[in-house]
């Protein structure tokens, strides 16, 4: 019987609590202000060495994946290419200001030119890096993305999946963070995020 009662009394406190932490996180301040995540890193493109620094007063989306990942990283990039586009077209001038990057976490197998004609699937200013496994394995652990290799089912086999975190991150023209980019929302969901925090 009581908690007949209490229970609305409850269901309005949380209502409140909910409101207050959407008011906390106004428009104006984004999501992962203050996170440490991101960083420099020296990478390599399809056209030679590319730095972090090379992206100064820039917009970042950084994703890492592998180019013969079966489903998740085409899924993925697909709805984060399509996002970028939906946003060029409402707004060409703020879109110009994001460079989307796709990290590999299979530098063995993803050479710089097996990247370049993979990311040419998805945005033609999406550019590919890879590097040493050592640069690789910093990178991620400074970008905060986690990726294991599976052993091949056949040993020594050049055929193995890679696990790796399914995260678009937004960084802003410092390299600061920003922001997730939501690609499970569809491109919409991409092209609402980027108009949200691009300037
Ligand atoms: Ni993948």
């Amino acid at each position: 019987m009581n908690h007949a009662r209490t229970f609305p009394c409850l269901s309005l406190l949380l209502f409140a609590l909910l409101a207050l932490a959407g008011c906390s996180q106004s428009a104006s301040e984004p999501p992962l202000k203050g996170a440490t995540m991101g960083g420099e890193f020296s990478l390599v493109g399809a056209d030679g060495p590319v730095r972090s620094s090379d992206f100064e007063g820039r917009y970042r989306i950084v994703y890492f994946g592998f180019a013969s990942c079966p489903d998740v990283c085409p899924v993925d990039l697909q709805t984060i290419g399509a996002g970028l586009r939906a946003f060029e077209a409402e707004d060409p001038e703020r879109a110009a200001k994001v460079q989307p990057i796709f990290i590999s976490v299979d530098p063995a197998r993803d050479t710089p030119a097996v990247l370049a004609e993979y990311v040419a699937n998805f945005h033609p200013r999406l550019i590919g890096l890879t590097g040493s496994e050592e640069e690789i394995h910093q990178v991620a652990r400074d970008y905060g993305v986690y990726f294991q290799r599976h052993e091949p089912a056949t040993p020594g086999s050049d055929n193995y999946l890679v696990d790796h975190s399914r995260v678009a991150t937004l960084y802003g023209p410092a390299g600061e963070p920003i922001a997730i980019i939501p690609h499970d929302q569809g491109p919409e969901g991409v092209a609402a995020e980027l108009d949200r925090w691009v300037e």
